[in-house]
């Protein structure tokens, strides 16, 4: 049985003070959880996640890495960066990023690649758009996605990664994808992975993320094949972060 996991993307929010109200708040209300919980937060208060979560049932990333090992690439963040202030997961491809600064499939291999080399669990990202959906692509797109990671780094390599299918229809609107539906491309991307190996198919961690909300959560959880959430907008709120992860 695969242990479901919920993490929360920051994006670009949180201040010093926000972050250490949350994470107070999601501390407290921890209880013992069924999930595995993590926080993606922007590369600046990965310290002090660090120093605040050492010790915690709470994992931690980042939501963005450079593919470059080290280098003159001003204003990029290595794997090996984020390795040392104890990051697990990183997610790398999120669709904001695709969009918003030109991260072709050819470079998110690649910075699945460098997240893998530094220890780092990458949490891939894959989605369709509303055209897309509407035009009938969303298994060639979310296939296209992922097979530019596998044929950069292996099927095997997915046993060391988390894959997120974010609808982009769905992200930060309100309008979550149907259980069915988001259940339909989950059991597609299983499926994909399944027939080049049944063992890494089966362990593979399939988040969704879109609009995952606490009166949601329990029934897109309850799908088979979904493994977890990617949490945007929720995951500023302790309560509703912590209701979320309850459901898992
Ligand atoms: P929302 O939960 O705000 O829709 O964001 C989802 C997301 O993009 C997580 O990576």
């Amino acid at each position: 049985m695969r242990r479901k996991l919920v993490a929360g993307n920051w994006k670009m929010h949180g201040s010093l003070a926000e972050n250490d109200a949350l994470l107070s708040g999601v501390l407290a209300g921890m209880g013992s959880l069924r999930a595995g919980v993590a926080v993606c937060v922007p590369f600046p208060f990965l310290a002090q996640v660090q120093a605040k979560l050492t010790g915690s049932a709470i994992a931690w990333g980042a939501q963005n890495l450079s593919q470059h090992a080290k280098g003159a690439y001003t204003g990029e963040v290595s794997a090996t960066m984020l390795k040392d202030f104890g990051c697990a997961y990183v997610i790398v491809g999120h669709s904001e990023r695709r969009a918003l600064y030109g991260e072709s499939d050819a470079v998110v291999a690649e910075k699945f690649a460098a997240a893998l080399a530094a220890g780092l669990i990458p949490i891939l990202c894959v989605g369709e758009t509303l055209e897309e959906r509407e035009g009938g692509v969303t298994e060639a797109v979310v296939g296209r996605q992922l097979d530019a990671v596998v044929a950069k780094s292996g099927v095997a390599a997915l046993a060391k990664a988390v894959v997120a299918y974010e609808p982009v229809w769905a992200i930060g609107t309100g309008k979550t994808a149907s259980p069915e539906q988001a259940q339909a491309v989950h059991a597609f991307i299983r499926g994909k992975v399944r027939a080049l190996d049944a063992a890494v198919a089966e362990g593979l961690i399939i988040q969704y993320g879109g609009s995952m909300k606490p009166g949601n959560a329990a029934e897109l959880l309850g799908q088979p094949d979904i493994d977890g959430g990617l949490i945007g907008g929720a995951a500023l709120n302790a309560e509703e972060f912590l209701a979320i992860c309850r459901a898992g």
